[in-house]
């Protein structure tokens, strides 16, 4: 069986991508520094998996941190979702952003072609298209790419150009799915996002207000031209995102698929609002959310929801989960989490 590299494997999409990869039948080694996880994570992968992986505590930014991962392992594939994701961090320290960053996708393409791995899975995300224009949606692939609206963001695109690069100098292939808004948690509900040090989104932040770590949240802005007033996303259910990520890989491991770089969409292609996100969280869950409106926020888009043809096409994938079922799975989470002791907002 052939045997994965998951980069990020102790975070939120990465954890649910190794689940649905042991049941798969891989094998998987994932490395994590932790900056933004927690080592419990792999307990409950592998609970809910009933299967066990290698581990690495590794800094990938490192030069040369990978090399002992590539000299002991026999990789065939890489899901590579080591990132520093807050926007906000990025723009208040993009030194610290983009050396993680550009340094950890930097590395691994390196050790790829060293190593002679042919097939990289790189996350990246729906902020590469820049800032989005009413006219511009629903975004697809070949969407006009924007200047970067975060540091966060340019590194998304570099990463691309990066990958894109290496293609054209050796046998790597690589598919770069582009995430909308990822949320909710395993059906189970024992398994979802931990509490990070840096979340600023929507659904961690209603389900923590709803059971009582936060007096209240903020919903920025009603007067957007929207149909209630609040600004649209694509909210996407993860384990919906990582499911893309195994037929990703299957894709790249078919004999006869010859494209060597393909972006792909990963969203709903539905638009739902931040009204219909809380409401659908108060029907769910029972509980009803104090709700504050205050202006506008610097950097909010108005609306931004996916064109997802392309991941039907050359995937056969296609979003399942609606936002009702996001948000009873991120509930169940949210009472696990202080069932486990996680009674703050922040780890
Ligand atoms: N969650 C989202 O809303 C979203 C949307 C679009 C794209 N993405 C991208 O998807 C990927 C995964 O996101 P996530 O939500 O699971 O984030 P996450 O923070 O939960 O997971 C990322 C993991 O990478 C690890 N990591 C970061 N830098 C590292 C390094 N240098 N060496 C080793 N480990 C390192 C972190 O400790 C963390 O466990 C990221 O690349 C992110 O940019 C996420």
């Amino acid at each position: 069986m052939k045997t994965i590299l998951v980069t990020g494997g102790a975070g939120y999409i990465g954890s649910h991508t190794i689940v649905d990869l042991l049941k798969s039948g891989y094998e998987v080694i994932s490395v994590d520094n932790h900056y933004n996880s927690i080592a419990l994570s792999y307990d409950l992968i592998q609970k809910l998996a009933g299967k066990s992986f290698k581990k690495y505590n590794i800094d990938i930014a490192q030069e040369n941190a990978l090399k002992v991962v590539f000299e002991e392992n026999d990789i065939h594939g890489i899901i590579h979702f080591a990132a520093l994701k807050s926007v906000p961090d990025s723009v208040a320290n993009p030194i610290f952003c983009f050396k993680n960053n550009n340094n950890a996708t930097l590395n691994i393409g390196d050790y790829a072609l060293k190593y002679g791995v042919q097939n990289i899975v790189f996350s990246s995300s729906c902020s590469v298209y820049g800032n989005v224009e009413p006219a511009d949606l629903p975004v697809q692939e070949q969407t006009k790419i924007r200047k970067a609206e975060s540091p966060y963001a340019y590194s998304k695109q570099n990463g691309e150009v990066y990958l894109e690069s290496l293609t054209d100098i050796s046998d790597l292939k690589v598919l770069a799915l582009r995430y909308f808004n990822p949320v909710g948690a395993d059906d189970s509900g024992e398994l979802g996002e931990f509490p990070s040090k840096h979340s600023n989104n929507l659904v961690p932040i209603i389900t923590q207000t709803a059971i009582g770590l936060r007096d209240h949240m903020m919903v920025f802005g009603k007067d957007w031209n929207t149909r209630d007033g609040s600004c649209v996303r694509d909210y996407i259910h993860v384990s919906d995102i990582a499911e893309a990520h195994v037929l990703a890989l299957k894709k790249l491991f078919e004999e006869d698929y010859e494209s060597k770089f393909e972006v792909v969409n990963l969203g709903s292609g539905a638009g739902v609002t931040v009204f219909e996100a809380i409401n659908s969280f108060e029907k769910m869950s029972g509980v009803k959310v104090n709700v504050k409106v205050g202006k506008r926020r610097d950097g909010d888009v108005e609306s931004i929801y996916s064109w997802p043809v392309k991941a039907k096409e050359l995937l056969n994938w296609a979003a399942k989960k609606d936002v009702d079922t996001m948000m009873d799975s991120a509930w169940k989470w949210q009472k696990k989490l202080i069932e486990l002791g996680f009674n703050a907002t922040k780890l």
